[in-house]
Formats: C-alpha cells, sequence, structure tokens
C-alpha cells in the first residue's frame, strides 16, 4: 500500500481559493442536526435553508413558465418545494405535482420522507412510480418518479396534462433521461403555458440552463395569461454548509478500497465522534470495503469497535435503506460505503468526515467500436467538491480525497461529461421516434449527442427491423418495441420469442437482464460461487442457465433458504419473479403467446440472436487466449471470468454487456450459430459488409 497522512500529524490545510478547492462558509449558526431527532418534524422543516425563500418559490412559479432552482445538498429542495406547491393549492382541482429524480433509490427514499413529514401513508396523497413499482393511487398528490418514466408516460399522454408543475431535480447530473425530457418539455410548454417547471440542482450552470428555457411569447399565449413570464426566472437558494479542511494522499494510491479502508479506521481511531461517508463506484467495491471492515472489527477488535458498516447502492432493499437514514446510536459511529448517489440525490445527516476514493462507475460509449462500456472513472472537480459538501452539514467537517492535490489540481476534468454525449442512443432514439420527433439530429437538445452515435443507434433500430427506410417506427414491430419498457434489443427478443414458441423462457431471461445480478456477491467466495454456478450452469450460456436457476427457484417453493445454499440472491430472485410478471401482461397485451418451447435451447438461442445480432463475437483461432472480436467492428472483448463459459470460450456468441477493467469484459453471453446472424439481421451483417464466416 501507498504512504498515507497522518490525520493529526500533518498540518490540516484549508484551502479556500478557486484553484485549489473547496470552502463552505459558514453561512447561518443554526444546524439543522441540532435537533435532530428531537425537534418537531415542522420545526426541522422550517430550519432548512429553503424555508426562507417559500413565498418567494411560490411567487416565482405563479408568475413565470419556468423557474430554476440552484442550491447546496440538503437544503431542502427536493422535500420541501413540492410540499410548498401543494399547500399553494398546485394539486387542488385534480391536478398532480411532478418530481422527477435521475436515480430510482432516490425516488423511493424522498417519497418516503415527504410522506412522513406530511403524515400520510406513502402510496396515497405521496406516492412514486419507478419502472416496474407504482405507488400511486388516484388521489396522489405529489409523485416523485424517474425521469425515465415520466418520458414514458409521454407515450400514453403526450402533454402530461395530469400535471400542474413538473419539477425536474438534479438536473446537474445531465442523465440522458433529463436532457431527452428537458427537450421535451421545452416543447410541450409552447402548447401548454399553463404548465410550470422547476429545473433544481445543487450546481448547475444556471445561465446555460436559463438560455435554453428562453422561448419566445407565442401570439395568443399573451391573452391566454397575460402575466406570465417567459423569461425563467433564477433563484440561489443560500448555502448553510460548515468549513471543510481537504485532506490529500502524498502519493497516488493504487488500491482505492484498501486506503478507504485504512482511513476510516484511522478517522474512528484518531477523530472525534461523527459519521463517515466513503465514496466508492459499485456494489463490488462497496462490499468487499465493507468486508474488510467487518474483518478488522474481527481479528482487531479495539481499532474498529462502536462502527457501523452501512453499504448505499441502488437495488438495496427497503430494510435496508431504512438503516441508512436512522440515527446514529449513541457511542457509536456510522460508516456509511456508497456509490455517488449520495453525492448529491441523498442527504445523509450526521456525517463529518468525508473518504473520497476520486472514482465513480460511468457510461462510456465509442460509435467507431460500437461499444457502450461501464467503466471505473475518474470524476470532476465539480463532483470532488460536491462530494466534500458532504462532511459539512452539521458541522465543520473534513473530507480525505484519495488522490494528490497535484492530481485535483492538473488533471481532473472540470466538469463531467453530459450522459448522453456518452452512451449508446438506441434507446434513446426510438423513445424519441414513438412520442413523434422525427428530426432527431435537429431536436432542441440542452447538449447534443454526437452524430456518429446517433447515426449507429439508427442503424441498429433500423436492423432491428424497428424503423423503415424513411426512419419512421414500423407497425407493428417499431411501435411493439417502444412499448415495452426494456432496451430495444430485450424487447426485440421477447417479440420475436412469439414465432420462435419461447416466450415462456424469453422473458425470464428478460427479467433477469432487468437486475444487476441474481448471484450472491462474489468477494471472498469466488470458489463457492463457481461450483454453485456450475449446478446451473449450462453449455448454451449464462443466458440459458438463468433459466435453470429461475426452474430451481420456483421448484424450491421460492425458498430462501435454497438460495442460500446455492449462493443465489433471494431478494433478487423474488424481482426477477416481480418483473417476470409484469414483462409477461405487457407481452400478452402486446399479443405475444405464452409458450414454453420445453428442452428446445436451439429457439431460445435464436430468439437471443434477434435481439442481440449486434453484439456477435467470434473466438480469435489463433490466439488461445480467449480473445474474441466484435464481428462489426472486431474489437478485442473476453469472456467475463463471472461467465460459465469462461475458459470454455464457444466459437461464436453474443454478449448483454460490456464491463471494462484490465480488459473489455463480456458479460451475460450466448452461443450461436453464425448463419442466424445474416438470416436475422442481413442488412447489418449485409452482403457487402463484414462476412461474419469468413473471419
Ligand atoms: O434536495 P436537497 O438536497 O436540497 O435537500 P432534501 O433532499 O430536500 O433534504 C432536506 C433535509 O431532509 C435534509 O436535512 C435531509 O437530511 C432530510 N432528509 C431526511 O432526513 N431523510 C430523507 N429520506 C430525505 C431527506
Ligand atoms: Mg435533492
Amino acid at each position: 500500500m501507498s504512504q498515507f497522512w497522518k490525520p493529526g500529524t500533518e498540518k490540516p490545510r484549508l484551502i479556500d481559493d478557486e484553484e485549489g478547492g473547496v470552502l463552505f462558509l459558514t453561512a447561518s449558526a443554526s444546524s439543522s442536526s441540532s435537533g435532530y431527532g428531537f425537534a418537531s418534524i415542522e420545526k426541522q422543516r422550517q430550519r432548512l435553508p429553503v424555508y426562507k425563500y417559500r413565498t418567494a418559490i411560490l411567487y416565482l412559479v405563479e408568475t413565470h413558465a419556468t423557474t430554476i432552482v440552484v442550491g447546496e445538498t440538503g437544503s431542502g429542495k427536493t422535500t420541501q418545494i413540492p410540499q410548498y406547491l401543494k399547500e399553494a393549492g398546485w394539486a387542488d382541482g385534480g391536478r398532480v405535482i411532478a418530481c422527477t429524480q435521475p436515480r430510482r433509490l432516490a425516488v423511493q427514499a424522498v417519497a418516503s420522507r415527504v410522506a412522513e413529514e406530511m403524515g400520510v401513508k406513502l402510496g396515497e396523497e405521496v406516492g412514486y412510480t419507478i419502472r416496474f413499482e407504482d405507488a400511486t393511487s388516484t388521489g396522489t398528490l405529489i409523485k416523485f418518479l424517474t425521469d425515465g418514466v415520466l418520458l414514458r408516460e409521454m407515450m400514453d399522454d403526450p402533454l402530461l396534462t395530469k400535471y400542474s408543475v413538473i419539477m425536474v431535480d438534479e438536473a446537474h447530473e445531465r442523465s440522458i433521461s433529463t436532457d431527452i425530457l428537458l427537450g421535451l418539455l421545452k416543447k410541450i410548454q409552447r402548447r401548454r403555458p399553463e404548465l410550470r417547471l422547476i429545473i433544481s440542482s445543487a450546481t448547475i450552470e444556471a445561465k446555460s440552463m436559463s438560455a435554453f428555457f428562453q422561448t419566445r411569447r407565442r401570439r395568443g399565449l399573451q391573452d391566454a395569461e397575460p402575466a406570465l413570464a417567459m423569461e425563467p426566472a433564477i433563484l440561489s437558494v443560500e448555502g448553510r454548509g460548515f468549513n471543510v479542511q481537504i485532506h490529500y494522499v502524498e502519493d497516488p494510491v493504487s488500491d482505492y478500497i484498501q486506503a478507504a479502508v485504512s482511513t476510516v479506521l484511522l478517522i474512528h481511531d484518531k477523530e472525534p465522534f461523527g459519521d463517515i461517508l466513503v465514496f466508492l463506484t459499485g456494489q463490488e467495491d462497496i462490499e468487499a470495503a465493507v468486508k474488510l471492515l467487518t474483518e478488522e472489527a474481527r481479528d482487531n477488535r479495539k481499532s474498529s469497535s462502536g462502527l457501523i458498516v452501512l453499504p448505499l447502492y441502488s437495488g438495496l432493499s427497503r430494510a435496508e435503506q431504512e438503516l441508512i437514514f436512522s440515527p446514529t446510536p449513541r457511542g457509536k459511529r456510522k460508516v456509511v460505503i456508497s456509490t455517488n448517489i449520495a453525492e448529491t440525490s441523498l442527504t445523509l445527516e450526521g456525517v463529518v468526515y468525508v473518504i473520497d476514493s476520486g472514482f465513480s462507475k460511468q457510461r462510456f460509449y465509442n460509435p467507431v467500436s460500437d461499444i457502450e462500456n461501464l467503466v471505473v472513472a475518474p470524476i470532476s472537480k465539480a463532483s470532488a467538491r460536491q462530494r466534500a459538501g458532504r462532511a459539512g452539514r452539521v458541522r465543520p467537517g473534513k473530507c480525505y480525497r484519495l488522490y494528490t492535490e497535484e492530481y485535483f489540481v492538473n488533471e481532473m476534468a472540470t466538469e463531467g461529461i453530459p450522459e448522453i454525449q456518452r452512451s449508446n442512443l438506441v434507446s434513446c432514439v426510438i423513445q424519441l421516434k414513438a412520442l413523434g420527433i422525427d428530426n432527431i439530429l435537429g431536436f432542441d437538445w440542452p447538449a447534443s449527442p454526437s452524430p456518429e452515435s446517433m447515426i449507429r443507434a439508427l442503424e441498429v433500430l433500423y436492423s432491428l427491423g424497428v424503423l423503415d427506410d424513411d426512419a419512421k417506427l414500423t407497425a407493428p414491430l417499431g411501435f411493439q418495441v417502444a412499448e415495452i419498457p426494456l432496451d430495444p434489443m430485450i424487447s426485440k427478443m421477447i417479440l420475436s420469442s412469439n414465432q420462435l414458441g419461447c416466450s415462456e423462457e424469453v422473458l425470464t431471461i428478460a427479467a433477469v437482464l432487468s437486475i444487476q445480478s441474481i448471484w450472491v456477491s462474489s468477494r471472498g467466495i469466488q470458489k463457492e460461487l463457481d461450483e454453485a454456478e456450475l449446478r446451473f450452469a449450462a453449455a448454451e450460456g449464462d443466458l440459458v442457465t438463468f433459466l435453470n436457476v429461475y426452474k430451481g427457484f420456483l421448484q424450491s417453493g421460492k425458498s430462501s433458504q435454497w438460495c442460500h445454499k446455492n449462493y443465489i440472491n433471494y431478494h433478487a430472485m423474488k424481482k426477477v419473479v416481480d418483473i417476470r410478471e409484469q414483462l409477461r401482461r405487457i407481452a400478452q397485451r402486446l399479443g405475444v403467446t405464452l409458450k414454453s418451447c420445453d428442452k428446445d435451447m436451439q429457439v431460445v438461442r435464436k430468439a437471443v440472436t434477434t435481439g442481440f445480432f449486434a453484439n456477435a463475437c467470434r473466438l480469435e483461432p489463433f490466439t488461445h487466449n480467449g480473445m474474441y472480436k466484435t464481428v462489426r467492428t472486431s474489437q478485442e472483448v473476453y469472456i467475463h471470468p463471472s461467465s460459465v463459459l469462461f475458459r470454455v470460450n464457444p466459437k461464436w456468441i453474443v454478449y448483454h454487456s460490456i464491463v471494462s477493467t484490465d480488459r473489455q469484459y463480456m458479460r451475460n453471453v450466448a452461443t450461436i450459430e453464425p448463419s442466424w446472424l445474416r438470416e436475422v439481421a442481413p442488412h447489418f451483417y449485409r452482403q457487402d459488409g463484414p462476412d461474419p464466416m469468413l473471419h
């Protein structure tokens, strides 16, 4: 392990210049947490910085088509503004107030908090909707939902008529769905002048957002609402953070998980009470760190006694989420190890120390190789500042950056790149097409995607048979694919299973692909996990293996013990059953007849190929190291070690996704016959293009 600073021995440096770092001004002496757990909910609400702006916000929303609210994380934007709107009557007369979030977990967490503050049952006046989960009722007045779900709602109700106000929250994250939503809402506004938009975020270049929403007053509108200003209003909520001391490592660290764990122990040993928030990248990292800390607790009682270690990532069960938000018991110190969900979406009370690995998991798409990767990549300075800010909510805090100051100053990018500029656009294009936006390149984007990515997406959609020669959705296939809330490749696979007579099997595969993993985390139990996987492993690959696991789960009577014994994640399997049921209903509505192909896996593989032909790969015959090349772009890829086909290396496969570490690894693969490629995608593998057979 690399060298470390030693808290206490090194002089802490307070960095307050723009060059170097962060200074959070103390604007108000009172802290919301001074009364945490004691003050009445009403008192807590009134102490939030946003409370002072209640009247201003309501006035601006009343008089402006668009209001941009910028305010430090934790100032109360998400939980308070929808309540203010409701109190002011924006939910009267059957109208609904919507608040979107990029993350599912944040949707659930804020909805449950607001229901609690209002003293109502979640799902009634305050509800939420995320994909495959709807907790709303006809009486819902405030609805939290992901930006992706709101986009889907537009397919049935293009003008989103039931909403009086739509608050697009966390706009600074610039998720792909947020960007599409912003473009579409701008269009809707012209048709529905009574609709109010609130764009809110922690850090936003409010000016560029404002320029984006600058709309010309249309004729007729003047008469409709003469007092309505079309210029967006900008409101900045004064922050209330405390000073945060920034510490950097002296030398780069080689293993940030180990470094994070050591730093937790150092803080616990040397620093006064206060919770610790650690930013790692994903479930695997986080579980590894939790395990290391738990082992430490076992081996060395003294150094870690009093630590409560909790993971935080999407896919946690509700019970696990509640632990995160519950106050830390006296004499204990909570350590929350999180993805960047805790960067701005969620506020944890009581955090005084932040450990920032400097990384997050990000999507990157390369239109030349046509590969979308999930990569652990460096964060931006803007993110680093946000992360540090989490330490200053309750009282002055400290942030330990697991990278050097030199790196921060000279190498970190100032801002992140909007997701739309680093994503595969297949889903995005089909959604816009389904909403009747034909000229996608000419669409009014907050940030334009690259024409190359757009062309790639159009090409794949054309080959899937969902777009015609004029780039319009085909009937019925194109419309049906758009109707299913999944990646178009998976939707196509489901629809084609109808003719192939294997819809039962394919629905199961689609459901499993919708969740992260059905296996328990592999950290430290790789051998046991491999053995368990072998019990279900199918020569046809991971997708067929899922069918064996699903069958076993049903035969066990959906038993949690059975899952435990087989290293299968019980909660994940319950979700699979639930998602599958919803997909079954959608598929049947679209005319898919339920049919099982029994043991004929040939047809299942063929259905998979009709969806995933664009991800076909061939084993390189002479390298003997398991190297594959993508058929279309000859990119070097390998089967992921977690796959049942790792080291088996069949000649022809398709993959579901790619993760990048030292190499590009294919996750969830299935064997195919090469002759199927031209059969199912003649345009994609056309005669004058690369011949899959001749590689
Ligand atoms: O949206 P913004 O970051 O401005 O703040 P918020 O999410 O509305 O949070 C306002 C306050 O509510 C913070 O003090 C949070 O700690 C608290 N809160 C909570 O205790 N539990 C939640 N599930 C959500 C928020
Ligand atoms: Mg918020």
